[in-house]
């Protein structure tokens, strides 16, 4: 049986993801340091959860995986804002030190999730694969150098490298992300009756489903490997590209009486519009879910409860800021390990 490692496996792609791998019958494990709880996971005897630092994870982990899917780090820009460091030694490092380990182990081949956000404020609408990369964030610019550095890997090794430049994820998913655009309006306008718009609004944004995000990864995985190796894929639909103001309207029209508030920050760098023609040629598929069909989704698992909009473990950045402090806190009171007991 094929045996997938899969970094970061139990955040928001990854908790989607992984029930997919086990249902297509893979051993898989996860190397994840559970930031955002263990309980996004299922139990399954085929299933293996690593709680482990990319940074430090014992490379015997990698022993008789043949792929990893690498989707571990922190995972938006004010997040990776918090402490510059620390996402370079994430992001950047942590990453290569996987890459490597599994070139090391005999792994056959690494996907890599890379994001659209390398494109920054993008020259012109349609963006290809090999347009210029404009990344305006550290996140987006940690991203675009382990792209890099990935693609040499392939080059100068037998192991087959696939970078996938997601567009923004939406969907409902057990480690939920209410800090994504869709998902974030979805909720603003469920539990608040209002949007605010940043930004101007006017800012194009590619957007893709968080199913679709992992069946392009399983896809790409299992696709023959002189299709995908060394390649660079965008991973959305063109008729997903919307500017941020289209999107308000659309979670509106999803809510009547949703209150529109355009406020008058600066504009938003990100801009970019991006073409997903590769895919369909390589892969022979193409994402299909709507971010009307996300809008829709969200809302009725609010309607019927089943997403809970106040747990700050759906919130990227307050979960991260929240652990900043625990560690700062642990280190003021711990004794031997111990606080209250
Ligand atoms: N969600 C999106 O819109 C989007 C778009 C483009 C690219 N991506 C990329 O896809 C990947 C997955 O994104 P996601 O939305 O699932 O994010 P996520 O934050 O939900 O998941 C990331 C996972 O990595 C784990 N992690 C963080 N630091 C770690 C470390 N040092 N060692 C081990 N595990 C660590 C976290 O615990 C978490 O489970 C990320 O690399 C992200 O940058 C996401």
């Amino acid at each position: 049986m094929a045996h997938v490692l899969v970094t970061g496996g139990a955040g928001y792609i990854g908790s989607t993801l992984v029930p997919m791998l086990l249902e297509r019958g893979y051993q898989v494990t996860v190397v994840d340091r559970l930031y955002f709880g263990p309980q996004t996971l299922p139990s399954h005897p085929a299933l293996r959860v690593v709680k482990a630092d990319i940074r430090r994870v014992d490379p015997r982990v990698f022993e008789g995986v043949t792929g990893l899917i690498d989707l571990a780090g922190i995972s938006n820009d004010p997040a990776c804002e918090l402490d510059p460091e620390l996402t370079r030694s994430v992001n950047l490092e942590g990453s290569r030190r996987c890459h490597r380990l599994a070139q090391g182990a005999g792994v056959e081949r690494i996907v890599f999730a890379s994001s659209c956000s390398v494109y920054g404020h993008g020259e012109g609408t349609q963006l290809v694969e090999t347009s210029p990369l404009h990344p305006v964030s550290l996140y987006a610019r940690c991203k675009a150098d382990v792209e890099a550095s990935l693609l040499e890997l392939g080059r100068t090794t037998p192991i087959v490298v696939t970078a996938l430049r997601f567009a923004t994820v939406f969907g409902l998913a057990r480690r939920m992300r209410f800090d994504l655009a869709v998902n974030v309006m979805t909720k603003n306008a469920y539990t608040q009756q209002r949007i605010v718009v940043d930004g101007g609004g006017k800012q194009w944004r590619p957007f893709v489903h968080v199913a679709d995000v992992a069946e392009a990864l399983l896809r790409t995985l299992e696709a023959p490997a002189d299709k995908v190796r060394g390649e660079v894929i965008n991973v959305g639909n063109n008729i997903n590209n919307v500017r941020i103001l289209n999107l308000a309207y659309r979670v509106r029209d999803a809510i009547p009486g949703t209150h529109l508030d355009i406020a008058g920050t600066d504009p938003d760098l990100r801009d970019y519009n991006v073409n997903f023609d590769k895919i369909e040629g390589i892969l022979g598929w193409r994402p299909g879910r709507t971010v009307d069909d996300g809008i829709a989704e969200v809302l009725l698992a609010l309607r019927e409860g089943r997403v809970d909009p106040d747990d700050r473990r759906f919130y990227t950045l307050k979960q991260y800021v929240f652990l900043a402090e625990v560690e700062r806190t642990f280190g003021d009171v711990a004794i031997e390990g111990r606080v209250l007991s």
